[in-house]
Order: C-alpha cells, then sequence, then structure tokens
C-alpha cells in the first residue's frame, strides 16, 4: 500500500497515548484531537504548490515561496471529524470547509449519509478528508466516492487510528489517494470498534453517550 503513510513521531504518539486513556475528559480530549490535528496536517500537507511571489524584506526585495494554486477544502466525516478541523484551519486559515454526514448502523455497521455539502470547484482543490476512526472503512470509503462524483480528483484522508481491515479497503476501493494514519492499531471486535483503539470518538468528543 504505497499510497499510505503511517506516521510514528513521538510527539504525535503521546498525545494519542493521551486520547486512548479512558480518564482522559471531554475538554482535554478535545484539545488532543485538534493538536493532533495540526501534526498530523503538518505532514500530510507537505506537497502543497508553492509558487514565487515578489516581497520586499526590511533588507532587498526577493522571489519567496507562497502557497499556489486553488486552495484547500477540509473535510470532516461527522460527527468525529468536526474536531480535527480547527487544527487544520490553523494551518490554512483560507481553507474552505465542507461537510460529509454519515453513521454507522449499529447492526450491520454499514455507513448511511444524512448531510452532504461540498465548497464549489472541489476538483481543482486539494480535499483533505478528516474523521479520527477509521475501522472498518465504510464510511471513509463512501466519502471518498461522494467527493468524487462531486468531481474531486485531488484527495487525501487523514485519520488519528486505523484498523489494519479498514486501512486496506479504504486503500484498495481509492488506491489514487493518499492516506495519513496517526497509529495503525490491532483489529476490530465483533462490534466493529477498534482495539485498543479510545471508544467512540463522536461521544468522546461531544461528551454524549
Ligand atoms: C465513527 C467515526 C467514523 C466511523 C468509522 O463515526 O468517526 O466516521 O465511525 O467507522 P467505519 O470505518 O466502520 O465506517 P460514527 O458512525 O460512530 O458517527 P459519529 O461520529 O456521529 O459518532
Ligand atoms: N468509530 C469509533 O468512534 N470508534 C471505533 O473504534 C470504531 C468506529
Amino acid at each position: 500500500m504505497n499510497n499510505v503513510v503511517i506516521m510514528d513521531h513521538p510527539l504525535l504518539q503521546h498525545k494519542i497515548s493521551m486520547l486512548r486513556d479512558i480518564n482522559t475528559g471531554t475538554n482535554e480530549f478535545r484539545q488532543l484531537v485538534e493538536e493532533i490535528a495540526v501534526l498530523m496536517g503538518y505532514e500530510a500537507l507537505r506537497d502543497l504548490p508553492t509558487e514565487n511571489v515578489h516581497v520586499t524584506t526590511p533588507i532587498e526585495e526577493c522571489m519567496t515561496p507562497m502557497i499556489s494554486g486553488k486552495k484547500l477544502a477540509v473535510i470532516p466525516v461527522l460527527r468525529a471529524g468536526l474536531g480535527m478541523v480547527s487544527g487544520i484551519l490553523t494551518l490554512v486559515p483560507s481553507a474552505k470547509v465542507g461537510h460529509i454526514g454519515l453513521y454507522r448502523d449499529p447492526e450491520t455497521h454499514a455507513p448511511h449519509e444524512y448531510y452532504c455539502k461540498l465548497p464549489e470547484s472541489i476538483g481543482e482543490r486539494i480535499a483533505l478528508v478528516v474523521d479520527p476512526m477509521l475501522a472498518t472503512g465504510g464510511s471513509a470509503v463512501s466519502a471518498v466516492d461522494f467527493i468524487k462524483q462531486h468531481g474531486g480528483r485531488t484527495i487525501k484522508f487523514m485519520c488519528i487510528i486505523a484498523a489494519p481491515e479498514g486501512l486496506k479497503k479504504l486503500a484498495e476501493a481509492h488506491p489514487d489517494i493518499q492516506i495519513y494514519v496517526g497509529h495503525l492499531d490491532r483489529c476490530l471486535n465483533e462490534n466493529a470498534y477498534i482495539m485498543p483503539g479510545l471508544g467512540d470518538a463522536g461521544d468522546r468528543i461531544f461528551g454524549t453517550k
């Protein structure tokens, strides 16, 4: 799977370990998700195109690189992906934000779409899909399907924790996208939750149950 980057930076791993802890409360959990999104986004956006622009420094004039072309679209998969948006906007404040609303059927674990709205001219943007959890992969595959159906061509998917099953499914369904994973966990349990994982990301971010 050469379209997959599994990150191993110690700062990132430390924060993911704190996220996993059952004693980490809602406020701290939210803060950590945002910080992790910054660390991961920094790496995932390392190939943003730049162009040299003219700048006058206090010393002299120069040509110096700035981000070029159409801007980024960050697209959270609701609900839990919302927790990662502000981290990406810290890096690229001008990014547009789309939303893809999906929930997993509790019995079949299949994704169900309930709301989708993308920024205009998505085909000319880099679409960065964010969702903390890649479990069976059903939600991620559906989200990328939707973006492609609406003209998206340059797509990146970023998750904090992935299960091997879901990562394989996404990479095979969409070999043309780049996938960034904060940590690759062991497997899924009988309820399609990631082990060891961190539980239900949406519930932990929003304090629901
Ligand atoms: C979680 C998570 C992903 C999905 C991953 O969302 O945020 O979107 O599950 O599971 P999958 O890879 O098996 O599809 P959930 O459906 O629980 O919705 P929520 O964020 O609204 O709680
Ligand atoms: N969704 C979550 O929030 N957690 C999991 O472990 C699997 C799917």
